[in-house]
C-alpha cells in the first residue's frame, strides 16, 4: 500500500514536512512516497501562459504521483492565513489538467504552526476546498506550538493531546485502508 505524503510548503526546514512524514509512517506496512514541492516548481500560473505555452510537465507529474497512491497525507503551512504560494501555484496548474486534483483518495489533512494558532486557518480553507478538489477527507488535525509537541532533531512526537489526535487520525486511515 502506497501513501503519498507532502507538506504544502517549499521550505527545506518545513515542520509540516516532518509532520506529514511522521504521520504517514505510522501506518504499518505502508510504502511512503514523500513529495517535495520544490520538485514541482513552475512559473506562476496565468491563463495567458497556459494559452501560449501549455501546461508545464511538473503539473502532470504531480497528478501521476497522486494517482499511484492509495491514500494521501498532506500537512499545510499557513502563510498569512492562507496556503503557501508554492502549494497554491502547484494545485492551480494541476487543476487545469484535472479539476479533481486529489482523485478521491482517502486523505488526512494536517497543519502545524509554531504558534498557538496551529495553522488552523489554512486547514479550514483546505477542508472547505476539499470537495471541489476531489479530496476524500477522513480527518483534519491542527497541531499548535509544534516544536513543543515534536522533537524535530529526533523525529519523535510527544505524548500530549495534539499528537494523540494525529495518531488517532492515522489509525482512522489505517482502518479505512484495511476495509477497502
Ligand atoms: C510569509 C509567511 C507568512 C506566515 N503567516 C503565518 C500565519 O498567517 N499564521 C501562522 O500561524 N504562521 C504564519 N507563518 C509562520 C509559519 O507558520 C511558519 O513559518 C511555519 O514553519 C510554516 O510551515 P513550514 O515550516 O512547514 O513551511 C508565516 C510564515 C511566512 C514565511
Amino acid at each position: 500500500m502506497k501513501i503519498v505524503a507532502f507538506a504544502a510548503s517549499n521550505s527545506s526546514q518545513s515542520i509540516n514536512r516532518a509532520l506529514a512524514s511522521y504521520t504517514a509512517h505510522l501506518i504499518p506496512g505502508a510504502e511512503v512516497d514523500l513529495l517535495d514541492l520544490n520538485d514541482f516548481e513552475m512559473p506562476i500560473f496565468s491563463e495567458d501562459r497556459e494559452r501560449e505555452h501549455g501546461h508545464p510537465p511538473a503539473a502532470g507529474a504531480f497528478l501521476a504521483r497522486i494517482a499511484a497512491a492509495d491514500a494521501l497525507v498532506i500537512s499545510y503551512a499557513e502563510h498569512n492565513g492562507s496556503f503557501s504560494a508554492a502549494y497554491k501555484n502547484l494545485v492551480d496548474w494541476a487543476s487545469r489538467l484535472s479539476r479533481k486534483v486529489f482523485q478521491h483518495k482517502p486523505t488526512l489533512m494536517l497543519a502545524a504552526g509554531p504558534g498557538a494558532g496551529g495553522a488552523a486557518s489554512v486547514l479550514a480553507l483546505a477542508e472547505r476546498s476539499a470537495p471541489s478538489m476531489g479530496a476524500n477527507v477522513l480527518a483534519a488535525v491542527s497541531v499548535p506550538s509544534f516544536q513543543d509537541h515534536f522533537d524535530l532533531a529526533r523525529c519523535q512526537a510527544g505524548e500530549g493531546e495534539p499528537m494523540a489526535r494525529v495518531r488517532a487520525a492515522a489509525s482512522e486511515l489505517q482502518a479505512a485502508l484495511a476495509a477497502a
